[in-house]
């Protein structure tokens, strides 16, 4: 079912079973998050802050968390991935987009680094790329700290072109496909699976 602030939501929003069994879930992120998304935040190792952040913050502040944990629906999303019992479990991950001009959008994300490779990247970028085109974006952008290559590798695989690396980052952009464009709601997996070139 939608999440009521997202029409066509059910398309992006997931829950699967890691191998061990441990339930994952990726959904719109709520104020409630805010303080397990300051632990998360914290515990980050200071080379996976520092790619996410493009700085060396160390800790973030009461206001910071507020922000992130309420995005304004007009403009932005935000996802977590949460592990374990549902609304009681440990946030591994926050994804985000904000529209930057009327149709484009800039992304960031972070996976703790105890979950990384486990795919939760690559799902949340895919979720960020789809909720963005069912807004009616247009064009998805990032900048990315040029030695990052984990990063660059998975935008590489989903799509991105790589532009040159300028005073150390490297600004990323890929086309997307406006759902509204590519027809209703029975046609949007297909679409979500042409966009991406993986099937979900
Ligand atoms: C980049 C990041 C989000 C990837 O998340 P992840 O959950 O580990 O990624 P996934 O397991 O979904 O991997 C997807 C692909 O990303 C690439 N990738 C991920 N980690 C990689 C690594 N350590 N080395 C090389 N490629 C890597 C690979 O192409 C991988 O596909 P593969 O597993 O089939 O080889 C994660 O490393 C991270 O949080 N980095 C720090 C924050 C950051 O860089 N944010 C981006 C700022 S815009």
């Amino acid at each position: 079912m939608d999440d009521a602030r997202w029409p066509g939501s059910r398309h992006w929003l997931q829950t699967w079973t890691a191998l061990d069994g441990t339930r994952i879930a990726l959904r719109p992120v709520r104020p409630q998050d805010a303080s397990d998304l300051g632990t998360l935040i914290s515990a980050l190792a200071p080379q996976t802050r520092r790619r996410r952040f493009h700085g060396a913050i160390n800790g973030a502040s009461a206001a910071w968390i507020g922000r992130m944990v309420d995005p304004d629906p007009h403009r932005e999303l935000a996802l977590v991935v949460e592990v374990g019992m549902p609304g009681a479990g440990q946030l591994v991950a926050e994804a985000r987009w904000a529209r930057c001009d009327t149709d484009e959008a800039e992304f960031a994300l972070v996976v703790d680094d105890a979950w990384q490779r486990q795919g939760i990247g690559r799902r949340a970028l895919i979720a960020l790329l789809a909720s963005a085109g069912e807004r009616g974006l247009r064009w998805m952008r990032g900048d990315v700290l040029a030695d990052n290559l984990p990063m660059l590798s998975l935008a590489h695989r989903l799509g991105f072109d790589l532009g040159h690396a300028d005073d150390g980052c490297t600004r990323i952009g890929r086309r997307l496909r406006s759902a509204r464009s590519a027809g209703g709601v029975a046609t949007r997996r297909t679409w979500l699976e042409r966009l991406t070139g993986l099937a979900m």
